[in-house]
């Protein structure tokens, strides 16, 4: 079993990786009292949730099973999760386990947050991508019908658990999905780990043990390290958020669910990386490079065909990394590396979001 810790000081968890953890008693230290209320979904519950709970025969379990879906993440499916609560008479020492992908994740996180003002927390994160970013760092909340993530808070957990095993469930798609982010570390903060990467696409494709194990904590150690810097996203954490801005308008534009976040994600960061190209930043080859990368992984590199600059911006525009009114974007400085800027003008923004990136694909 693998050992990480994210260094937040009094707040500091570790995050556990290995195969098979559902078998070994690794959550229980992390519980405080009695009672244990598990948030899952509809379609994790009948996967995990009954070896979950036999590890847990010591404590009185309520399972609270929402439904599945990017479209549930919202107040009325928060509100269950605060029934459930209330209905089993919990107490402010309840631990609330989040079992499933960063949907579940993020709401039981914002729900344990809020539940009696805050109350501990676990995450056993289920898809690749909860398992290599939205269980790590703290960040909870759900959607507004006008934007993606509006509402939440930042509420960190007691650990996180990552059984890597979970993901011979997992469908194909999503494993794409999860991969955008893994492939986001790279670029952002470390080229070794783009090359490596583009090594080993094929063996993460098929569940290769050891290689996912590294992929997942390397991914990881990134996280931990920028989070540790910056919890609340002052600085250096937004550069997490790499394509993110675009990403976000294509889900929100799409209605939440028809695009995957992480597919979201792939095509946002296309267009970031060109726009950091065409200022100048990174060259035309590592451009390719990474476009080849989210292809051979089995994304999707260009936007939705009808979607419009001005659809684009109607979202942009309520994005969080806005201040006074100021649209900023993570760009590459270079491969491996970040920033978040504003210095560009209207002109380049619009000829990005003008781009025919289906024929820029041409020659792939
Ligand atoms: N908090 C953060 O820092 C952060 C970071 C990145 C993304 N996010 C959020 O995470 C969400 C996306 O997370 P996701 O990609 O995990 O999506 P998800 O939670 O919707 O899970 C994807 C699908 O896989 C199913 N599933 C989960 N585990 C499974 C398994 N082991 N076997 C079979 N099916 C399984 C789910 O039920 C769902 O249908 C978005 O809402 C995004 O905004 C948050
Ligand atoms: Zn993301």
């Amino acid at each position: 079993m693998h050992r990480l810790q994210v260094e937040l000081g009094e707040r500091s968890y570790p995050i556990l990786m290995g195969e098979s953890l559902f078998q070994k008693n690794l959550i229980t230290p992390y519980i405080k009292g009695k009672q244990v209320a598990i948030v899952t979904n509809e379609t994790v519950a009948p996967l995990y949730l009954e070896q979950l709970q036999a590890q847990l025969t010591d404590y009185q379990v309520q399972p609270i099973v929402l439904p599945d879906g990017e479209q549930y993440k919202n107040w009325q499916t928060l509100q269950l999760i605060f029934d459930g609560l209330l209905k089993a008479e919990y107490s402010r020492k309840v631990t609330i386990i989040a079992l499933g992908g960063g949907v579940i994740g993020d709401m039981a996180g914002f729900a344990a947050a809020c539940y009696q003002r805050g109350v501990n927390f676990i995450q056993v994160p289920t898809t690749l991508l909860s398992q290599v970013d939205s269980s790590v760092g703290g960040k909870t909340g759900i959607n507004h019908i006008l934007g993606k993530n509006m509402i939440g808070a930042f509420y960190q957990p007691q650990a996180v658990v990552i059984d890597v095993s979970t993901l011979k469930t997992l469908p194909k798609r999503e494993l794409s999905a999860g991969l955008a982010e893994v492939i986001k570390y790279g670029l952002i903060a470390d080229s070794d780990f783009f090359t490596w990467l583009e090594e080993n696409i094929e063996a993460l494709k098929i569940l290769d043990t050891a290689v996912l194990i590294k992929a997942i904590d390397w991914s990881c150690r990134i996280k931990a390290h920028v989070v540790a810097l910056d919890e609340t996203e002052e600085g250096i954490r937004a550069t997490l958020n790499l394509g993110h801005t675009f990403g976000h308008a294509i889900e929100s534009h799409q209605g939440y669910g028809n695009w995957l976040h992480g597919e979201a994600v792939a095509v946002g960061s296309v267009m970031a990386i060109e726009m950091s190209m065409r200022l100048g930043w990174i060259t035309e080859q590592d451009r390719n490079r990474a476009i080849r990368l989210f292809i051979r992984a089995g994304l999707p590199v260009a936007p939705p065909e009808k979607m419009s600059a001005n659809d684009f911006l109607k979202y942009m525009r309520v994005d969080k990394k806005i201040i006074d009114g100021q649209i900023r974007l993570v760009l590459l400085s270079k491969l491996g590396e970040a920033i978040v800027t504003s210095d560009f003008s209207t002109e380049l923004l619009n000829a990005i979001l003008s781009t025919n990136y289906e024929q820029l694909l041409d020659s792939f």
